[in-house]
């Protein structure tokens, strides 16, 4: 799911990375081969040709995000979700928080996963506070919820566009 995401809010204004740890996936995103149906060639072609999206498999890209939505897998492993990939995600993306920064979580987890699985991890790679210097959130179904303040984790439609996410 993050492909279409990614694409959609590089149309709408915004400088997108995509960053993935399978090179395979990479090489064919860069080559403009989209994985899913839900992106047209076309249209992931116009934003590599913009410079507003790139896919890359270098964690220094992350470099000074402002939001960031993780949408790594969580397969069921006996009925319970496995976390690693949020808990390696969430490290490395922690190296490159910084204070203002939001960091939203899409994929499919129990409630809950934010605040005792993704938030310490966060706080204890970048030696910042969630809720007072960057924020962390949950969205389902398209509604998203921060913790620490009322304000919306993810961008509202409309929003000014220029956010490095
Ligand atoms: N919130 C929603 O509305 C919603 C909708 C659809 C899917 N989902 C969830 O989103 C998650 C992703 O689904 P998908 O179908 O896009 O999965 P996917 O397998 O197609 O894509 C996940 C990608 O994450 C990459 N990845 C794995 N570990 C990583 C890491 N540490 N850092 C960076 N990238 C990493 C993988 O290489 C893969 O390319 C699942 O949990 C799914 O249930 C949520």
């Amino acid at each position: 799911m993050g492909l279409p995401l990614a694409v959609r809010a590089a149309e709408v204004g915004h400088r997108v990375v995509g960053y993935d740890v399978d090179p395979h996936r990479i090489k064919r995103l860069t080559a403009g081969d989209p994985y899913v149906e839900d992106v047209a060639s076309s249209r992931l072609r116009a934003v590599l040709d913009t410079g507003a999206y790139s896919a890359t498999a270098d964690p220094a890209a992350l470099a000074d995000f402002d939001i960031a939505v993780i949408t790594v897998p969580t397969p069921l492993r006996d009925g319970v979700p496995d976390l690693t990939y949020i808990e390696s995600c969430a490290r490395t993306l922690g190296e490159h928080l910084r204070p203002g920064a939001t960091v939203v979580l899409e994929s499919t987890t129990y409630p809950g996963t934010t605040e005792e699985l993704l938030l310490p991890i966060l706080e204890k790679a970048s030696g910042l506070r969630g809720g007072v210097d960057f924020l962390a959130g949950r969205a389902a179904g398209g509604a998203a919820r921060s913790r620490g303040s009322n304000a919306s984790a993810a961008p509202p439609p409309g929003c000014r566009p220029g956010l490095r996410i």
